[in-house]
């Protein structure tokens, strides 16, 4: 039988990391190819070093791993955000989310959402965001079970495609 886990991800973690990054950047890529590098075209790491110290040694900012025996096949991405001029109250962001193409559809991604929401809950905040592509219905009927809503657009304006804007 596989075992499965998810923990706080840790340095020795990176390439992995690096790697499903990788593949969820092919994926928008494939949604907007216009906005999005493809993973051939990624010529930077997903995190700095120092944003990677901030993720491993916290306490706003945390990577959790899931892991099907010892192999990690997902990630999520967290961040507490405190600041800002018009916050009623801190929030905790879910910036990024994979789960590598082979063991989707098993539950695994809403297990690291869970493991997001009791980190959070876990720091004493209230409420959970995160921002999905329009285009990715998979994921937003995902977010939609589990009560996301939503409360905002980000739209944009393509100069290349309105050059009198
Ligand atoms: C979005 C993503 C993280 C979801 O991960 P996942 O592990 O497939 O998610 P889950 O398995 O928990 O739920 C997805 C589906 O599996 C089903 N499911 C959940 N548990 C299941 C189980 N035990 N057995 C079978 N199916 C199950 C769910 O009903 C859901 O159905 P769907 O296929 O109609 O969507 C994954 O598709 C992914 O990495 N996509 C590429 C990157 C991406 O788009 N990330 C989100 C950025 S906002």
């Amino acid at each position: 039988m596989s075992e499965f886990t998810i923990r706080p991800a840790t340095a020795d973690d990176i390439p992995s990391i690096e790697e499903l990054c990788l593949e969820s950047n092919d994926i928008h890529y494939g949604y907007n190819a216009a906005v999005y590098l493809s993973a051939a075209e990624t010529n930077k790491p997903e995190h700095t070093d120092e944003e990677y110290t901030q993720i491993f040694t916290g306490p706003d900012a945390k990577m959790f791993v899931a892991e099907v025996n010892k192999k990690i096949i997902g990630l999520a991405d967290c961040k507490i955000y405190r600041e800002g001029t018009f916050l009623r109250y801190p929030f905790a962001k879910l910036n990024n989310l994979v789960v590598t193409a082979s063991m989707q559809s098993r539950g695994h991604g809403t297990k690291l959402i869970q493991t997001f929401h009791d980190w959070a809950r876990s720091q004493g905040v209230t409420e959970y965001r995160l921002d999905v592509d329009v285009y990715n219905s998979r994921a937003k009927a995902l977010y939609d079970r589990l009560g996301y809503q939503v409360f905002t657009h980000e739209m944009r304006v393509d100069l290349s495609n309105n050059p009198h804007t």
